[in-house]
């Protein structure tokens, strides 16, 4: 892998800080600010304490944007939805393992849709359930957050974790994406790229902002 600082960095604004009465202008307005991924937060009021949106959106995203649509599920169960969210046009599928009994089957599913899979780790989960599917992952997504709301604060107790998922990836010599969810914005995110991420979710910090390429790209270079 490449050193840290000639890594290219992902942003992925979510979608979840935009506009609700506009979603298809916001979706547009950060891929022309230089989104590489737009991220959408799936919540169901169950799994985690807040509703947001299903597959229509991601469907209606589909339409209003060409960013690769990064959706992050935070329902249970999940596995009766991966085809409603693969069929209206998810890129990446990321899911909690305790969403279900058997992450290695949810992963598997994710990926025979044609998708790219993800695992998500809440701030209170150890990185090892991570270890043994990394077979099957295509993206490790670090919550510096506990999921369910956006704008709230970043969890410095999770930069350890960051770090060794890096090494857990970095060692098993796979094409992986390490991400981190939750609170990041330019004061945060160099404390996550120096641990190892390559991809940062930012909600508040890019749609909250008034430049939002600026937003942009201080996160891409951690600064
Ligand atoms: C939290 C979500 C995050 C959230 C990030 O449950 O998974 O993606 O939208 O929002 P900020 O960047 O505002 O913390
Ligand atoms: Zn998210």
């Amino acid at each position: 892998m490449a050193p840290p600082q000639h890594r290219r960095i992902i942003v992925a604004p979510s979608l979840l800080a935009a506009d609700f009465a506009r979603l298809g202008e916001a979706a547009r307005e950060v891929e022309a600010a230089g989104a590489d991924w737009l991220h959408l937060d799936v919540m169901d009021g169950h799994f985690v304490p807040n509703i947001s949106f299903g597959p229509p959106v991601v469907r209606a995203m589909r339409a209003a944007c060409g960013l690769p649509l990064d959706v992050h599920l935070m329902i249970a169960p999940a596995d009766p939805y991966l085809s409603a969210f693969a069929e209206a046009g998810a890129a990446h599928i990321t899911l909690h393992p305790e969403a279900g009994p058997d992450l290695h089957r949810s992963l598997r599913a994710i990926r025979a849709l044609g998708c790219k899979a993800g695992v998500a780790i809440n701030p209170a989960t150890s990185p090892e359930v991570a270890a043994y599917v990394l077979d099957l992952a295509d993206i490790v997504l670090v919550m510096t957050v506990n999921p369910g709301f956006g704008g709230q604060r970043f969890l410095d107790s999770q930069l350890p974790k960051i770090a060794a998922l890096r090494r857990m990836i970095d060692a098993s010599g796979r094409a992986i994406t390490l991400g981190v969810d939750g609170g990041v914005d330019g004061a945060t995110a160099p404390a996550a790229l120096a641990a190892g991420a390559d991809m940062v979710v930012a909600g508040t910090a890019v749609f909250g902002a008034a430049d939002q390429a600026g937003a942009i790209a201080a996160l891409r270079a951690g600064s």
